[in-house]
């Protein structure tokens, strides 16, 4: 696989593929910029080199037409303050419009395209939406780890049109350095911690990792399906029903195979999914009718950050508990603060998935963790051992 650094962009335009797929509040103002972050040393290496720089993303799920709260001239002014040079911005990202700005694109400037994704062609794959996307660039670098599961136009087909000059930036290269940290020869002990709402998301991910890690610490939402397959009474938290039998056979394959599984002993519970509910701590297994578990209890919060201290390696995808309110956000805070802690002493600690690399960042701990991952989906589909097709489409050559 080509990378970034065997490539030099003098005199080259360069058609780049980042994952500015970034969360904006009301006022269309960044709330996150962890993606834009990381993938400023590709944009800032082809400058450099004496190229230029094509920048192509999508944002949000828009239905296939434009919305102006999914367009891409929200981050226009980020880029400028950002690279300090000429942003241009492209209404379209397919067109005349665009194909007009490309070519008059100099060395060292910058043109942004609108989002790829008001055009359904981009998610279906469309070949010949590609090619329109591949005329506008001399050279396809993807550096888009947080979509390189989807197979979409510009992740994935665009690359066919570049034979000899597609290569991966520094941030896919990043991110499979360090995925690869957590499945080949881990430093033991080995802790991972899953959380969030829906177990579904995460089945595959808890099988595979049950085979490499020494603890596996459950938090979030998905506790409660695990808390009743474990026999105990859980109010009106959520559940997955039909998920209940496979956190049964999850406990049991933890046991057979010597892995340690942590369900969170005791729960903050409340009244009602409100940050203003009445709110109380219990045992776990023993949730009053009409209550449910918002986030981990201070007992667990004890005993996981005792476990996390002790680990050597660490990989933390999803949050405690309801985090985006304050009243729920004490697990996941107190999760990030042992994992930031156990780096200081020398762990190896990545953090994934959306939640939680939000709550790193928002609590200041980016630069204290080993490693932010800017995939979500991404990561877990590259940990659960599926070929991510935006990977694969710069590998291969038959793409
Ligand atoms: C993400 O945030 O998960 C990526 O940007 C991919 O977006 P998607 O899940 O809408 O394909
Ligand atoms: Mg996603």
């Amino acid at each position: 696989m080509k990378t970034i650094d065997q490539y030099n962009f003098a005199g080259k335009k360069a058609l780049v593929r980042v994952d500015f797929n970034v969360p904006l509040d009301e006022n269309y103002h960044i709330t996150d910029d962890n993606r834009i972050r990381a993938a400023v040393p590709t944009i800032q290496k082809i400058l450099n080199d004496g190229g230029a720089v094509i920048l192509m993303s999508h944002l949000g799920r828009p239905k296939g037409g434009p919305e102006d709260r999914y367009s891409l001239t929200h981050l226009v002014s980020r880029l400028k303050e950002e690279f300090n040079t000429t942003v241009m911005f492209a209404n379209d990202c397919i067109g005349p419009e665009a194909v007009t700005l490309a070519s008059a694109l100099k060395p060292g400037e910058i043109l942004l395209l609108e989002n790829l994704r008001f055009h359904k062609a981009e998610e279906k794959g469309d070949p010949d939406f590609a090619k329109q996307l591949a005329a506008l660039g001399d050279v396809y670098v993807n550096d888009a780890f947080g979509t390189a599961h989807r197979e979409h136009a510009s992740t994935a087909v665009v690359a066919r049109y570049f034979p000899n000059d597609k290569v991966v930036g520094y941030v896919m290269q990043a991110e499979l350095e360090n995925a690869r940290r957590v499945l080949e020869n881990v430093e033991r002990p080995y802790t991972a911690i899953m959380g969030g709402a829906k177990i579904s998301d995460k089945i595959l991910i808890i099988e595979r990792l049950l085979d490499k890690v020494d603890n596996l610490i459950i938090g979030g939402g998905m506790s409660y399906t695990f808390v009743k397959a474990d026999g105990g009474t859980i109010g009106s938290s959520l559940v997955e029903e039909d998920k209940v039998d496979l956190a049964a056979r999850l406990i049991a394959m933890a046991r057979e195979k010597g892995v340690q599984l942590m369900i969170p002993v005791d729960s903050v519970v409340a009244d009602a999914f409100s940050n203003d509910a009445n709110i109380d701590t219990c045992l776990s297994h023993h949730i009053k009718p009409m209550w449910m578990g918002l986030d981990i209890g201070p007992s667990a919060r004890e005993q996981y950050a005792a476990v996390i201290a002790n680990s050597k390696t660490i990989l933390w995808n999803g949050p405690m508990g309801v985090f985006e309110m304050s009243n729920f956000s004490v697990g996941t805070e107190a999760v990030a603060e042992a994992v930031v802690e156990a780096t200081s002493r020398g762990a190896y600690s990545l953090i994934g998935g959306g939640d939680s690399a939000a709550a790193v960042n928002q609590l200041g701990y980016a630069d204290r963790v080993s490693y932010v991952s800017t995939g979500g989906g991404a990561l877990l589909e590259y940990m659960e051992g599926k070929t991510l097709p935006g990977v694969a489409a710069i590998e291969r050559n038959d793409y």
